[in-house]
């Protein structure tokens, strides 16, 4: 069960910085209005992200081939919508001792590609290619070298048992080679956006082959999209995106600052900050005019960020909003026991545990921020776990898709992140993309300002 406490944005709570009680009555009808925007959206089958929980046929898939795949080190070649989404339930459902290893490579730092291949050993190894588009340069060139590896080690007849694809089901090269040389192909539907599909099997496939309870994964996700479609004051995350949208548009707090007590969510923060940015930092409104929106979502880890940005955070512009992520219970209480009752810095802790203290650290954390001033919230999960993990991301897709909404955005493209992708393209030759090139020429001759 989530819980959205908004106690600590409230003017009675941090003055002049934050919304006033009265605000929020008006709210629950304007607020209305996204739902029904969103709901619309579902039903015309424009957005598909709160569907997916029910979709059977890719959860049996998934869980099918998992059984027939049992490898030691899953491999995911992808980037964005296509490598956060998974990295985020290995970091926050892996035990310690999983006898599975998850490596993403989302990054084409040639150094980086080189040395995560070295730790691996190809005939363990099962790769997972994901991209929605079946284009991205990254996961192409990546694709590329990988798949040389694997043959070296394996041939090319081993390639069919050791590669998946995850991609549109209807366009891109990713799919016709997917085709060409018949690895299996998982689909990403037509009507989920890529920051948006960690619940298709972008996300269900690795977390079924490192052995996740994906079920239960869906069934959070199920509960949290029926929760997401109550009213205003039974909707926590409706509530959070009214809060936030309003901190920003209102009160100029155009940082997130995304706060996990939780070392387990730290990767799910990553996720967020993809889902939250790219939706929501837009030039243009739905009626064309420049309205250049958006929170710049950054983050901190609860409680070792105290003793890093915290101090900024406190003393520093008031230009933020804080969402903190909270756990109700840990799986371990560690329990602090020591012999050195006689010094003050350790006998208070004698008999108490680590699951205590992190827990008064955040509340004094959040009761310091507060105290300053900085307008924050808290989203509460009972523990890290699948189910919980299932209702925190369609939680976390809702809230964003009602925020775009409330931003009267459309928070589901990305001409930012195009255009850049347009660039690379035309800057290494690839055919169809000339019409970029005076821009590159005319950035050749800028004359450049060095200093040695
Ligand atoms: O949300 C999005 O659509 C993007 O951020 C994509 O996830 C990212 O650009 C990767 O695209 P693709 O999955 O096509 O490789």
């Amino acid at each position: 069960m989530i819980t959205f406490d908004y106690t600590n944005v409230l003017e009675s709570a941090v003055g002049s910085h934050g919304i006033p009680e009265s605000t929020f009555p008006a709210a629950a009808t304007s607020a209305q209005r996204a739902v029904e925007a969103i709901e619309s959206a579902h039903r015309d089958g424009r957005l598909g992200f709160a569907d997916l929980p029910g979709a059977e046929k890719p959860l049996s898939d998934v869980l099918g081939f998992a059984r027939e795949h049992a490898f030691k080190n899953i491999l995911i070649l992808g980037i964005g919508g296509s490598a956060l989404g998974p990295a985020a339930l290995e970091s926050a459902l892996a035990r310690p001792d999983a006898a599975r290893k998850l490596v993403v490579l989302d990054n084409i730092d040639p150094d980086f590609i080189s040395g995560s291949l070295e730790t691996l050993n190809p005939s363990e190894t099962f790769v997972n290619v994901i991209a929605k588009s079946g284009v991205t340069a990254e996961t192409m060139a990546t694709f590329a070298i990988v798949r040389k590896w694997m043959v070296d080690a394996v041939g090319t007849q081993g390639l069919r048992d050791r590669i998946a694809v995850t991609t549109d089901p209807e366009k891109g090269d990713l799919l016709a080679i997917a085709r060409q040389e018949k690895y299996p192909i998982f689909e990403i539907p037509r009507n989920v956006g890529g920051r948006f599909s960690v619940l298709t099997p972008v996300g269900m496939l690795p977390a079924a082959l490192l052995g996740f309870d994906v079920q239960a994964l869906m069934r959070g996700a199920a509960e949290a999209a029926s929760h997401a479609r109550k009213p205003f004051h039974e909707n926590p995350a409706l509530a959070a995106a009214f809060v936030q949208w309003i901190l920003d548009h209102q009160l100029r707090k155009s940082i997130l600052v995304l706060f996990p007590y939780s070392q387990a969510l730290w990767k799910f923060a990553f996720w967020f900050k993809q889902l939250w940015g790219e939706s929501l930092g837009k030039k243009f409104d739905r009626r064309q005019r420049e309205v250049y929106c958006g929170q710049t979502p950054t983050a901190a880890l609860g409680v070792t960020d105290q003793h890093s940005q915290l101090q900024l955070f406190i003393e520093g512009p008031n230009n933020k909003s804080f969402l903190f992520w909270s756990v109700r219970q840990f799986q371990n209480e560690a329990k602090i026991e020591h012999p050195y009752t006689g010094f003050d810095s350790m006998g208070y802790l004698q008999g108490r545990t680590l699951e205590e203290l992190f827990s008064a650290e955040r509340q004094a954390t959040e009761m310091a921020i507060t105290e300053a001033g900085r307008p924050n919230s808290t989203v509460t999960i009972d523990k890290v776990d699948e189910s919980a993990m299932g209702s925190l991301i369609m939680f976390s897709q809702y809230m964003t898709a009602y925020a775009g909404e409330f931003y009267d955005i459309d928070a589901f493209d990305q001409p930012g992140v195009e255009y850049g992708k347009k660039l690379t393209f035309c800057l290494m030759n690839r055919p169809g993309f000339e019409e970029y090139r005076p821009r590159i020429e005319a950035e050749k001759k800028k004359e450049r300002k060095i200093v040695r």
